[in-house]
């Protein structure tokens, strides 16, 4: 039997009461799903996965490690698919919003995760001296730019992607003009910024031949708006109900909190700050860039001119659907992924063959720790949730 078949055949991950198990207990469970020792699980565990010696080959300047909560979500279904995600977050509630969130959704369909071509776009900036004849020169050009891209990433294209297309645009003020170049690259289960950079690097001087412009610079670009994941999910008013607010009620709220966020942008900030919240911890937990993710999601939350929220609510009959839609730069392969053992740890949990695999994870506990936070923040309030696991920290006296 595959890994892939096993994994499939054997996870729920509604695993009731997860959160009041101990942790030997909870580690045990996770072990016997991973088919992996409990013993061995709980030693890597234990030291953060990573020793100082591997720290120092990972960065510069190195004295240590510094470790960080490394827990599991639960209840997740992701196209008909249970999943059960790693996450890692120091901030208390976070991990219990999304898993809240998914026991909500899985009362529907669950969540139903949709992703675009993995392509990312590497930059080169010209300085030209004529932007309109620069753009004319590189379309009759494409041809052979193209050829040169490819040959800059030989295992992508052997894999299948590579350099798929050109784009231009023209940018101007009082004193300069400027071609901006997009290399369309499909970098396939990497996170791509390397192949990307690699490439950007590889056609700039045949750029400038072209168009008998200067590159300012070379490189990927974190708005990556040609790599998305949009997930939806309906969830039914009896899955929203709490002590004293009817379902219907609490979904009428949670659609009109969601409209606030579109209307003022203040709200919307901290709205997708929650989305984010849930969305870096899946890419910490594997070893991916968060930083990347999150620079591109809020650069795509002011496409249209207004930062709006990422994740929206509307009732629609007698549910409640939400949508999200945000870029996606993750991998697989490549960076921490496969040198950090926690990471890989990870995916090994999620059970992700494809950079899509993780990138659906991500986003869908993003939409579910806002549908948590969204009916916490229409009903009771957040504090009483979230008080409750700050006051079991220990304040440390430094
Ligand atoms: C806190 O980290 C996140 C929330 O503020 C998100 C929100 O307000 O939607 C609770």
């Amino acid at each position: 039997m595959s890994d892939q078949t096993r994994h499939d055949e054997e996870m729920s991950s509604e695993i009731s009461g997860f959160y009041k198990l101990d942790r030997a207990t909870r580690l045990k469970i996770i072990a016997e799903k991973l088919g992996v020792n409990p013993v061995k699980l709980e030693e890597i565990l234990n030291s953060g996965g990573l020793s100082a010696s591997e720290a120092d080959t990972l960065s510069e300047n190195v004295l240590g490690v510094f470790a960080m909560p490394f827990s599991v979500a639960t209840n997740f279904r992701i196209n008909g698919r249970d999943i059960l995600v790693p996450m890692v977050t120091e901030e208390p509630s976070v991990v219990a919003a999304a898993s809240h969130g998914a026991k909500m959704t899985r009362q529907g369909a669950g969540i139903i995760a949709r992703c675009t071509k993995p392509i990312m776009i590497g930059q080169v900036h010209l300085l030209v001296p004529d932007p309109e004849d620069a753009q004319k020169n590189i379309e009759r050009a494409k041809t052979e730019i193209l050829e040169v891209a490819k040959k800059a990433c030989p295992t992508v294209v052997s894999l299948g992607g590579g350099p798929q297309d050109i784009e231009t645009r023209v940018l101007e003020d009082e004193k300069d003009a400027f071609l901006v170049v997009h290399i369309l690259i499909d970098v396939r289960d990497a996170m791509g910024a390397n192949i990307v950079n690699s490439v950007a690097e590889a056609v700039a001087p045949l750029l400038e031949k072209t168009t008998g412009g200067k590159a300012l610079m070379r490189i990927l670009t974190n708005l990556a708006d040609k790599r998305l994941v949009r997930a939806t999910a309906s969830v039914p008013f009896s899955a929203l109900s709490s002590d004293r607010v009817s379902g219907e009620e609490v979904a009428n709220l949670i659609a009109k909190a969601s409209r606030m966020a579109e209307l003022d942008p203040y709200r919307a900030c901290t709205h997708n700050k929650g989305i984010m919240n849930g969305v870096d911890a899946v890419l910490v937990a594997t070893g991916n860039d968060f930083r990347a993710v999150e620079a591109g999601a809020h650069a795509y939350a002011c496409m249209s001119g207004r930062y709006l929220p990422l994740c929206k609510w509307k009732v629609t009959g007698d549910q409640l659907s939400g949508e999200i839609e945000m870029p996606m730069a993750v991998g697989v392969v490549g960076g921490a992924t496969r040198s950090h053992p926690l990471a890989r740890l990870s995916i090994a949990l999620l059970g992700a063959k494809t950079a899509f695999d993780i990138a659906q994870s991500a986003v869908a506990v993003g939409m579910c720790c806002n549908l948590s936070a969204l009916r916490a923040l229409v009903t009771e309030g957040i504090q009483k949730g979230h008080m409750n696991l700050h006051n079991r920290r220990k304040v440390l006296e430094v």
